[in-house]
């Protein structure tokens, strides 16, 4: 059996790691790897395939940056022509981001079959990119890997027959159990000199909050008035920075207050995610890292797609509303926070489950269909 996974960008490399790591385990199936290109800097991606032991990648489509219809396109055309010379019996695609469902739009026109790790995640808002590749993608692909049981009724509720669905679990969380010990060792607080439990973390690169000079302005000035509790650790996406450099906005942060650091690696971040006081956020897959890790995390977002992670976990959202994050952020270094609980099936073995279903769904699909 010939499986093509397509990454594109950061958090498609932490879900790919753990699948491909399951698929080398099994007999008669070949793994092939194809990085869009979408994110394409040593610290957004070839540190991630190294921390993460992901064999490098087969191909490269190197379409880089730019709007997102020219993004799109070039995965789509640049796939399409790789998809139908690989004919694979399956082509995998993770997560929400551009390359997710342009690979999944060729793959379905050449008849290819798609299976799409971590489907059935909605924020119900569609001023978000991501949120357009969700449903797109969900829509176009055979086979649904879900992470967790809300995301099997998003689905159902929009017309696709549960049969294409596999609740499977969160393969993000994979990574995470497996690669803990070695982030714990590399000690990232340490090699900073901030004291563990001493500092607040914070990421911070979806459009709503850093793109337009309001909001940025509004976001800078809420961690301006927490940093007066604890100083904060910053790991930047390069688009953050470079619009807090091109609106001005530095002063809004006590300097002396903040460690601002470049994009880091998952071994990195993971560390700097489980010894934080806790994390301010706008990140997908950092919402879900934190709940599993018991860290406080208040997300800079109106509303999320991982519903479960403030049902059950330590998220609270708080979008920017400045007196809310004071009250948060008081209650978390008072009394410690939310308390939350590790969701159904985040248990560090998603990847098999996944390994599971695409090696026998298109034998169960045939005898259903001819049953
Ligand atoms: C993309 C995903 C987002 C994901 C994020 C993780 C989409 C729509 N968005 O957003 O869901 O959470 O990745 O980081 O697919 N850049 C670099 N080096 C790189 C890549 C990008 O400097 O290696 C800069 C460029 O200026 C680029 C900008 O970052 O224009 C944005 O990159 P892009 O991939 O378009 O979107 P992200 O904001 O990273």
């Amino acid at each position: 059996m010939k499986i093509v996974s397509v990454v594109g960008a950061r958090p498609n490399f932490v879900k790919l790691a753990p699948v491909a790591h399951a698929l080398s385990t099994r007999a008669g199936v070949r793994h092939i790897v194809v990085h869009t290109g979408q994110h394409y800097d040593a610290v957004m991606s070839d540190s991630f395939f190294v921390d993460l032991a992901i064999p490098a990648p087969d191909y490269n489509l190197e379409v880089g940056s730019g709007p997102h219809g020219k993004q799109t396109a070039a995965v789509l055309e640049r796939f399409e022509q790789l998809c139908d010379e690989l004919r694979p019996d399956w082509v995998l695609v993770y997560g929400d981001v551009n390359s997710t469902v342009a690979a999944a739009l060729a793959a379905v026109k050449l008849g290819v079959k798609v299976a799409h790790v971590e489907a059935g995640l909605r924020s119900r808002d569609r001023t978000m990119p991501e949120e357009h590749n969700r449903i797109v993608t969900d829509h176009l692909a055979d086979l649904l890997l879900i992470p967790s049981r809300d995301a099997g009724e998003n689905l159902q509720r929009e017309g696709i027959e549960p049969a294409r669905i596999a609740f499977v679990g969160n393969v993000m969380i994979d990574s995470l159990v497996y690669l803990l010990p070695k982030a714990r060792a590399a000690g990232a607080a340490t090699q900073l000199g901030v004291s563990p439990n001493g500092y607040i973390l914070v990421t911070l690169h979806r459009p709503s909050n850093v793109d337009e000079q309001g909001s940025l302005a509004e976001a800078l000035a809420i961690l301006g008035d927490v940093s007066r509790e604890l100083p904060l650790v910053w790991p930047m996406h390069p688009r953050t920075r470079a619009n807090i450099d091109r609106f001005g906005l530095w002063r809004l942060i006590d300097a002396k207050r903040l460690i601002a650091l470049p994009p880091q690696g998952y071994l990195e971040t993971l560390g700097l995610i489980k010894d934080a006081t806790l994390v301010i956020t706008d990140s997908g897959g950092i919402q879900e890292e934190t709940t599993a890790l018991g860290v406080p995390c208040l997300t800079m977002r109106e509303n999320t797609e991982r519903p479960v992670t403030v049902d059950e976990g330590t998220n609270v959202l708080v979008g920017r509303k400045r007196a809310l994050v004071r009250r948060c952020v008081e209650e978390i270094l008072v009394g410690g926070g939310k308390r939350g609980r590790v969701p159904e099936l985040w248990d560090g073995h998603a990847s098999e489950r996944i390994a599971n279903h695409l090696t026998s769904w298109l034998a169960q699909r045939v005898e259903s269909v001819y049953a």
